[in-house]
């Protein structure tokens, strides 16, 4: 099995960025914890994050190009303005999981939009980095049934 796991803008900054929302956990201990949960559980994963919206599309169509099984992606601040993300993940048809370290739900007004999670099978909030490891499994589970 084989996963893009993607990250949006200023999620490089974990560990260093408001971490009463986001933790201490930097984004290279994120990819590791992530890199040894994929490697016991016989997954590749594919990690990449980008600042850009228009990049963020591109890593979505080669996940669906590259033959990948599924998506996590936390889209950052685009989760809440972007079309171009929700119009991908529409067109690669790829099982896709939603994650936001932060609750977003029980924060500012603008963060309650999600444009994406219509076209995700399930959304993951306020589990901290945990949710990255929730979302594989959970893609892991439910990937198999689906094909
Ligand atoms: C986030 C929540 C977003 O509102 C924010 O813009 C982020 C991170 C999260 O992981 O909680 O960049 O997606």
């Amino acid at each position: 099995m084989k996963l893009y796991i993607l990250n949006g803008p200023n999620l490089n900054f974990l560990g260093i960025r408001e971490p009463a929302h986001y933790g201490s956990t930097t984004y290279a201990q994120l990819l590791e914890m992530i890199g040894t949960h994929c490697k016991e559980k016989g997954i590749e994963a594919v990690c990449r994050q980008s600042n850009h919206e228009g990049t963020l599309v591109d890593l979505i169509q080669e996940a669906y190009l590259e033959g990948a099984d599924g998506i996590v992606i936390n889209p950052g601040a685009y989760t809440h303005t972007s079309i171009a993300l929700l119009d991908a993940v529409k067109s690669v048809m790829l099982p896709t999981v939603e994650v936001h370290i932060s609750k977003v739900e029980e924060r500012e007004d603008f963060r309650q939009v999600s444009y994406i999670r219509t076209a995700c099978v399930k959304t993951i909030t306020g589990h901290g980095v945990a949710g990255y490891l929730e979302a594989i499994d959970y893609l892991l589970d439910t990937v198999g049934e689906r094909q």
